[in-house]
């Protein structure tokens, strides 16, 4: 029996969240240039987004590019945001078909013009269908989100449209980028390394950690099925005693 069969589609994750890392290490183990091992990791991405459609994930969070990539070479740099303009282009009557929503996260202000034009046309596109919300998070820093929440808090209560004592964690949560998402429940890292890198650091207080060696680029559905059927497994006890959460 495959992993798919063994999932419990009553306890499925609402929101999985995905690190999709190791794309230059791929490349670099065939001899490649780090590009090249972008390239595939699309491969990657347009599998894991059909398998999660299959089972019925509702939110599927990619963390695509972020605020610190800008800091790489810039030949990597452009060749990410040229490579996210083609895939955007070719895969959106895919979207469609599969009824998906694309949403992105993160200062997207950032991005080339051409590239950000391109997201907004495609999110505009797919925003009336009603399944899986695909959301990339480009140029994303999640302090800086935060930080803008605060910020966007404080103007509120400046212009006297809320009372400082009436900030909340609901409040605080609907100012920032993932406003009306639920939380993930589960978290993938890819490729071996064990740190968050300034992803979803509020959005994933009670999350599941899940972490493989596998490289993004070597990642596929089954993988997705695999590290699904795990959380399944585990006890979510959100600090009570395990005897209360049964
Ligand atoms: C993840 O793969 C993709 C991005 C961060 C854009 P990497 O490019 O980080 O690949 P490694 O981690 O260097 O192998
Ligand atoms: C995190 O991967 C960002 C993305 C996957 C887009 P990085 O490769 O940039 O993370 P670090 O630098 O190893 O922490
Ligand atoms: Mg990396």
């Amino acid at each position: 029996m495959g992993y798919k069969d063994q999932i419990d589609l009553l306890k499925l994750p609402e929101h999985v969240a995905i690190i999709m890392d190791g794309n230059g290490r791929w490349a670099k183990g065939k001899g490649k240039l780090r590009i090249f091992g972008h390239h595939n990791g699309v491969l990657s991405v347009r599998d894991v987004v059909e398998g999660a459609g299959e089972i019925g994930v509702k939110y599927l969070t990619l963390y695509t590019f972020s605020a610190e990539n800008w800091n790489r070479p810039s030949f990597e740099v452009t060749a990410i945001m040229e490579l996210l303009v083609s895939t955007i282009n070719k895969e959106i009557k895919k979207l469609m078909q599969n009824n998906v929503r694309l949403n992105a996260i993160g200062d997207l202000n950032m991005l080339p013009g051409k590239c950000h034009k391109e997201l907004l046309g495609a999110i505009e596109k797919t925003s009336a269908n009603t399944g899986l919300v695909l959301t990339l998070a480009l140029s994303y820093s999640s302090r800086r989100e935060i930080m803008q929440a605060a910020k966007n808090i404080a103007a509120k209560v400046e212009r006297g449209e809320l009372k400082a004592d009436d900030i909340n964690e609901d409040v605080f949560a609907q100012n920032l980028y993932t406003a009306n998402m639920p939380d993930p429940e589960l978290l993938i890292r890819t490729s071996g390394e064990y740190r968050i890198s300034n992803y979803l650091l509020w959005q994933i207080a009670y999350a599941e950690l899940y972490f493989t060696n596998k490289l993004w680029p070597d990642f596929r559905k089954e993988d997705l099925f695999e590290a699904i059927l795990d959380y399944q497994k585990r006890e979510r006890r959100f600090g009570k005693t395990s005897e209360q959460v049964n």
